[in-house]
């Protein structure tokens, strides 16, 4: 199913199998709601997925949040933008009775960056997320206690768009906030190679 809500956020969404984990897919810059999709149906075969658009765009291109420059963030769209997509996700699984299952979010590159920013603005949304290609989104650092969420963080050795060090600071940033994080560097660029699904794979193992 494919729908658009009060919020201006575009989706996919597939009811999935009746237990288990609820993977959220959000995509790169000029990607959509469909791009992860196929990803996500690899990943956990029968999972039930919501994938929105990023609601801003850039030349065309959507994204989840603006950017000044190439990484160079626009901090205040940035906290504004994981808000609004951390209260519609609430509403969305709340309004299809999804509350009691994990929710898991998957996101590459830009979505990987929203995803970060919402797992520190919002410790009670996601109990996982793999990070794909992810930079820190946000320069204020968030302490907490308690979150119990699972974090896989997975950088590109010669990635020049988000560096390893970017991950790094990032996987530090969400331990302070109380997630449990690995950090694993793969012989790659920005682009997602066969150990990224490898490695996401038996991650998400421990949801279902
Ligand atoms: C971003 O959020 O700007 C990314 O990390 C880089 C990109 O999307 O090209």
């Amino acid at each position: 199913m494919t729908g658009e809500e009060a919020s201006g956020f575009l989706f996919h969404w597939e009811p999935g199998v009746a237990t288990g984990p609820v993977l959220v897919m959000l995509h790169g810059t000029g990607g959509s709601e469909h791009d992860l999709v196929p990803l996500g149906q690899r990943l956990l075969p029968g999972a039930p997925i919501l994938s929105p658009r990023g609601r801003v765009l850039e030349r065309g291109m959507p994204r989840f949040f603006r950017r000044l420059a190439e990484g160079v963030f626009d901090h205040d769209n940035v906290r504004d933008e994981a808000d609004a997509l951390a209260t519609w996700i609430g509403s969305f699984v709340t309004t299809a009775d999804l509350a009691p299952r994990p929710r898991v979010a998957v996101g590459y590159s830009n979505g990987a960056n929203i995803a970060a920013a919402m797992l520190l603005r919002h410790q009670d949304l996601f109990q996982g997320a793999v990070l794909l290609r992810p930079m820190v989104p946000l320069p204020e650092h968030y302490r907490g206690e308690s979150s119990s969420s699972r974090v896989l963080v997975i950088a590109g050795q010669r990635d020049p768009i988000a560096p390893v060090a970017q991950a790094e600071e990032l996987a530090k940033r969400l331990e302070e906030s109380g997630s449990r994080v690995d950090l694993v560097v793969v012989p790659a660029s920005h682009e997602l190679s066969a150990d990224d699904l490898r490695l996401a794979q038996q991650f998400l193992h421990q949801f279902s």
